[in-house]
């Protein structure tokens, strides 16, 4: 058997540990394992698949990013290119592939598994936002990194007591932001599940300014609405392959942080943490848990499991559809927000 590994989209720290778990799987069967280059882009285009010896995975483990490259290609967007797939896929003598993606890779994945090709899945997106699963690869360590950045924010802010506005990534859902801002005791989370008005913002800082907290930290979600800011869906955006607005580009944080200083006439500023919150080296739980589905994904490949996923379930590794996984965005409980909302 000759196994294939594709990281697609956003890539995430973790995405080596699992590579480094598959590899290693395989190895102990005699399996070969050859990675295709930078996503989808791999398999739509030939000649972009190479053996990975196990040599090569050996000091991965802690190492950001991915070693094959990712991109945000899409197969299901231009005519032909899903049958380019399948053709390279066989023109590179893979017998299987394990991709490893958030909702869209994994859409693709789902489309491939559909019409009987040998593919199964591992979840990985910062966003956390995958259905099923109650984990995926990439979030912990960007919530570390969320973490650590409000508690340097919280000094600075003290210090000239302002109003310090966060903006984090998370596209469409409120996760990063609601447990970065939990573990790093942000006044106020802002998420796309809970849309608020500007008003309500200011008259919270302007009550906790008269509680005597003269600074407060503000975390915004980069896919927030906030009523009484631009209407972004209004104007034209630039768009991915698989549809998404560069949500970068709107800039919601900065707004948010002039939009507040003009209503409370306190000093506001903004940190954009960007892309810093999925680099660098994978926490301890990105390793264990991309271990974990890695070789679990490779344990599907060895039962001819196709179109099948390792989840998340409790402590423990569950297999699901794709299908189920990438049905719709699992989004922040009113539960969970009621929670942050008590430390405000
Ligand atoms: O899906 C992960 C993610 O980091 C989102 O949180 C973010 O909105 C998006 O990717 C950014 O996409 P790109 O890396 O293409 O700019």
């Amino acid at each position: 058997m000759r196994l294939g590994v594709l990281t697609g989209g956003g890539d995430a720290p973790g995405l080596n540990a699992a590579i480094r778990a598959v590899v290693r799987k395989a190895q102990a069967d005699g399996v070969a394992v050859a990675g295709v280059r930078n996503g989808w882009a791999g398999l739509v285009e030939p000649n972009q698949t190479r053996a990975i010896d196990p040599h090569e995975v050996s000091g991965i483990l802690a190492v950001g990013g991915t070693i094959l490259g990712t991109s945000r290609v899409n197969p299901l967007k231009s005519a032909g290119s899903m049958e380019a797939v399948a053709t390279n896929m066989r023109a590179a003598g893979l017998d299987a592939l394990i991709t490893l993606g958030g909702d869209d890779t994994l859409s693709v994945a789902r489309a491939l598994a559909d019409r009987g090709l040998p593919v199964v899945g591992v979840p990985k997106t910062m966003d956390n936002d995958l259905q099923v699963t109650e984990y995926c690869i990439g979030f912990d360590s960007a919530v570390a990194i969320v973490t650590e950045a409000l508690d340097r924010l919280h000094t600075t802010a003290a210090a000239h007591h302002r109003v310090m506005v966060v903006e984090v990534m998370g596209r469409d859902t409120g996760w990063v932001a609601l447990m970065g801002g939990l573990a790093g005791g942000a006044d106020m989370i802002v998420v796309p599940e809970f849309p608020v008005e500007l008003a309500q913002i200011a008259t919270h800082l302007r009550g906790r300014r008269s509680r005597g907290r003269d600074f407060s930290i503000v975390v915004v979600a980069e896919g927030a609405t906030i009523g009484g800011l631009t209407d972004f869906e209004a104007e034209p955006q630039a768009r991915d392959q698989f549809g998404h607005a560069l949500l970068s580009r709107r800039g919601i944080g900065a707004q948010l942080a002039e939009a507040l200083e003009a209503a409370t006439g306190f000093e506001a500023r903004v940190t954009v943490l960007g892309y810093t919150q999925r680099g660098g080296a994978p926490t301890a739980y990105d390793r264990i848990w991309a271990t974990r589905v890695g070789a679990a994904a490779y344990d599907l490949v060895k039962e001819g499991r196709y179109g099948k996923i390792p989840v998340k379930k409790g402590d423990g590794v569950d297999v699901a559809d794709i299908a189920d996984v990438v049905s719709s965005q699992r989004r922040v409980p009113s539960d969970l927000y009621e929670l942050a909302r008590v430390f405000y």
